[in-house]
């Protein structure tokens, strides 16, 4: 799959905007349609909103993958996964992130920008993208996960 073909949309609250910035320039560098569903701004918000934006954008076909920021990543991430078959990582690195794409099909990544820097999070964000899931073993425990979910 192509960059192309691997649209990402991206979400953070006012903690994870510089991040979030940087990421989306590094994914448009490297030729991945974007769609930032906020916040753009150093207004406190409330970061289960934008975890919703960046789930259902994943849920009804508009992205691929999503990329979540907040101050630790946490709380964002928490939200995330309350979405049936949202599969969000908090990584804080370019190991936890690929193994998160290898054995948990993850497709969502989440990060803390208080947490991590932009070098780390950038490989993170690399290792995500680049890393197939694994399947066989880690298939049959994935699907555990969400029945009703196909993986793809
Ligand atoms: C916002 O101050 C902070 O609580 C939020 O960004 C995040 O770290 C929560 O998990």
């Amino acid at each position: 799959m192509t960059p192309q073909d691997t649209p990402v949309a991206l979400g953070s609250d006012h903690a994870g905007v510089a991040l979030k910035a940087t990421l989306r320039a590094a994914l448009e560098e490297a030729g991945h349609p974007t769609f930032d569903m906020g916040t753009n701004g150093p207004e406190s918000v409330d970061y289960p909103d934008f975890a919703d934006a960046v789930a259902n954008s994943l849920l009804d076909g508009t992205a691929r993958f999503g990329v979540l920021v907040c101050g630790t990543g946490i709380g964002i991430s928490i939200a995330a996964n309350r979405h049936a078959g949202i599969r969000c990582a908090l990584v804080h690195d370019a190991t936890t992130a690929r193994l998160s794409r290898e054995h948990n099909d993850a497709n969502v990544l989440a990060l803390g920008a208080r947490v991590i820097g932009p070098e780390v999070a950038l490989d993170a964000l690399r290792a995500f993208l680049n890393t197939p899931f694994g399947g066989g073993r880690h298939e049959r425990r994935v699907r555990k996960l969400t029945p009703e979910w196909s993986l793809r």
